[in-house]
């Protein structure tokens, strides 16, 4: 049985008082954007700025996080198993060797979102946030059940969107649903500088025109994600990629350790492309 803490401060040992984590849902209303890929890559660059992590699969019958994070083989058990008393919380926590300070919870496969008791989950994401920093939850597409379950224990969401006027109406329809008492910030995904200039994709500006919320950043389409993305290790591991970069920028914004304005990834040039490099 989980029970829900509701105060602010928690009392640990010593007595010195510990600051709540911050519970963030990753959604977008549209299935495939790069929910999952967000979390995955925000997770484990949080985790690496030394904060403590935990990533929970909130796509329950679909969970595919596990294996963004290469963590698949290491899954024992899931957060119904938690919810249903089967095991306890630490033995369904799967670690990250590669950064010790991130933990996963991954979700049921073979069950259905409606499974999940919303008061339960929004319980649990209580209780994690009393152990973590950080609570990253990865929301199912749609704005049914699982939607409802994902936001539920969230004060704060992340919409990521991409470029596109389908993925741009559904994101709005979900902020309306996130209502006013969380804080909501945009990850703008899959932009293609070269597009945007020729006018063929919508802007990062046109995207915003709509949706109207502070940016939190920009993800470039680039191939080392999908990459990375099949060999489980997530690219913001990668200290090479310019994309890793995009999220570990992001990750320090999230910790307020940048407060620049968001990078807006730009055309490469020939002698950018000839050296790898951002020109
Ligand atoms: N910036 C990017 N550049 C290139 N490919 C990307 C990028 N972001 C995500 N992808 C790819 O897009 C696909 C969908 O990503 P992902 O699974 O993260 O989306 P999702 O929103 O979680 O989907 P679902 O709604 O099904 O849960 C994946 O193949 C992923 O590798
Ligand atoms: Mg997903």
């Amino acid at each position: 049985m989980i029970n829900q803490v509701v105060q602010d401060e928690v009392p640990v040992a010593g007595d010195v008082p510990r600051v709540r984590g911050r519970a963030i849902v990753v959604t977008s209303g549209k299935g495939g954007v790069g929910k999952t890929t967000t979390t995955a890559n925000l997770g484990t660059a949080l985790a690496a700025l030394g904060a403590s992590v935990v990533l929970v699969d909130a796509d329950v019958g679909l969970r595919n996080l596990d294996i963004v994070l290469g963590l698949e083989a290491r899954v024992r058990h899931h957060v119904l198993d938690v919810l249903e008393g089967v095991v306890t919380l630490d033995e369904a926590l799967v670690t990250d060797k590669r950064v010790p300070k991130l933990r996963l919870l991954a979700a049921a496969q073979t069950r259905e979102k409606d499974d999940v008791d919303t008061a339960a989950f929004r319980d649990l994401i209580g209780t994690l946030r009393d152990r973590f920093d950080y609570v990253l939850i990865d929301c199912p597409a749609g704005i049914e059940k699982g939607f409802v379950n994902a936001i539920a224990g969230a004060d704060e969401a992340i919409v990521v969107c991409t470029p596109e006027v389908a993925a741009v109406r559904d994101a709005d329809r979900v902020v309306g649903l996130l209502g006013d008492d969380r804080k909501v910030e945009l990850i703008v995904n899959r932009l293609r500088p070269a597009l945007v200039r020729k006018g063929k994709m919508l802007s990062v500006d046109d995207v915003n025109d709509i949706l109207h919320l502070p940016l939190l950043g920009v993800i470039a389409d680039a191939p080392d994600v999908i990459v990375s993305t099949n060999r489980g290790q997530p690219v913001a591991l990668d200290p090479a990629s310019e994309v890793g970069e995009s999220y570990r920028a992001i990750a320090r914004r999230i910790t307020g350790q940048d407060s620049a304005a968001p990078e807006i990834p730009r055309e490469k040039t020939f002698l950018g492309k000839l050296f790898g490099g951002r020109s």
